[in-house]
């Protein structure tokens, strides 16, 4: 079909769908990898746009992962019961206050499903993730974006103002996405900042915490306390979590999302019947059991984040903070030059103009090695 046949196709079936899903747009995974691994070999491409853990999965998650394999023609368990009794023990809750997801992102979309719709309003901050934005859309919801920290903020450029998100809980309000860290800015909000926060939002709102990074954050960012923390408090409080960062298994897709019971149950009545996969749960169980893996990964993950900070900064440009395993950087007007050589060179990084922020690009930390080939591919288009 040619592409203005498809284009008049879409806008004929985007008449027909669903109010909220009109005007949405599918999200974007940044640049086409299978077809660039096809064009350079796979050792030549810098793959660091997508916050991907380059250090890889503990061997015993891909053993499990392989040895469920044997299973393959019969169902997973729909109840993921050992991945859920196995997260309840890690977190100090009970198994049915967990929910397994395909990825967290399937269960950050459920929560406006379940809990937004055309009469309600949702939450979330400027530069906040944009899975939230498309949730909110999706469920047919109205948006309310709550002014970011400025980018000129003495420490979190850019980041969450919980003050400015809680100024936007209206009565119509359902539900508030909050993610520390967040992508894409790497920035976060402290505990005592969000103990405050969470006494003056309604129990009637559901405040989900995207914790995708978290497990960077924790004895590393000034402040930092997981909203875990804070559960047994408040029984509106969610937190999501994902096994695709700190323990690379973002091939496989499994994520979490930790809350009161009752909210839990509800959120089960949307979940498609088996939607983690066998090697998923698998693999995550026994990624679980492999702390000393987890904890290389994030040691390492955190040496180089703090040399390439300091290697773009003594480079002049200016870098967020970052709780994560990715930064922010200003590269100028000189931005999307900068991206399309870099791609030129193998090195793929992702652009942040869906986010508002066409001078910025979001850099994956990489090893040491593919941070070199960033570093050295920056001299030559920008040096
Ligand atoms: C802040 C944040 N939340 C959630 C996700 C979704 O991760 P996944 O669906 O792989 O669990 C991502 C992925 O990049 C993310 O950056």
């Amino acid at each position: 079909m040619s592409v203005a046949r498809h284009k008049d196709s879409e806008a004929f079936f985007s008449a027909l769908a669903q109010p909220g899903v009109r005007g949405l747009r599918a999200y974007d995974p940044g640049h086409d990898l299978v077809a660039l691994r096809r064009r350079y070999s796979t050792s030549a491409l810098v793959e660091i746009g997508s916050n991907e853990n380059p250090y890889g999965p503990s061997p015993r998650a891909l053993e499990a992962a392989h040895a469920s394999l044997s299973d393959a023609h019969r169902y997973p368990d729909p109840l993921a019961g050992d991945l859920s009794r196995a997260l309840a023990a890690q977190h100090g809750v009970a198994p049915p206050q967990i929910m397994i997801g395909n990825g967290s992102h399937e269960l950050l979309m459920q929560f406006a499903q379940v809990f937004a719709g055309p009469d309600a309003e949702v939450v979330a901050s400027r530069y906040g993730f944009a899975v939230y934005a498309l949730a909110a859309q999706a469920a047919g919801a109205t948006l309310r974006i709550a002014n970011a920290y400025p980018r000129d903020h003495v420490s979190q450029p850019r980041g969450h103002n919980l003050d400015a998100i809680a100024a936007c809980i209206t009565d119509m309000a359902r539900l508030v996405y909050l993610a520390n860290p967040n992508n894409p800015t790497g920035t976060w909000f402290s505990g005592d900042a969000f103990e405050r926060f969470m006494q003056r939002v309604p129990e009637s709102v559901i405040v989900v915490v995207d914790e995708a990074y978290g497990e960077f954050a924790i004895d590393d960012a000034d402040g930092y306390r997981s909203a875990f923390d804070l559960l047994r408090r408040h029984r509106n409080l969610v937190v999501t979590r994902t096994f695709s960062k700190a323990h690379a298994l973002a091939g496989l897709r499994a994520g979490y999302a930790v809350g009161d019971a009752g909210l839990i149950a509800v959120m089960q009545r949307v979940r498609e019947s088996f939607n983690a996969n066998m090697p998923a749960l698998a693999a995550a169980l026994a990624a679980l059991d492999d702390q000393a893996h987890l904890n290389r990964g994030i040691a390492a993950n955190r040496v180089q984040r703090d040399l390439l900070a300091a290697a773009l900064r003594k480079r002049g440009w200016s870098v967020s903070p970052s709780a994560t395993n990715f930064v922010l950087v200003e590269f100028g007007e000189r931005t999307a030059m900068i991206e399309r050589e870099l791609i030129a060179r193998g090195v793929v990084t992702r652009p942040m103009v869906g986010y508002g922020l066409p001078d910025c690009l979001r850099i994956t930390v990489g090893t040491a090695a593919e941070n070199a080939r960033l570093l050295i591919a920056l001299e030559a288009i920008a040096g």
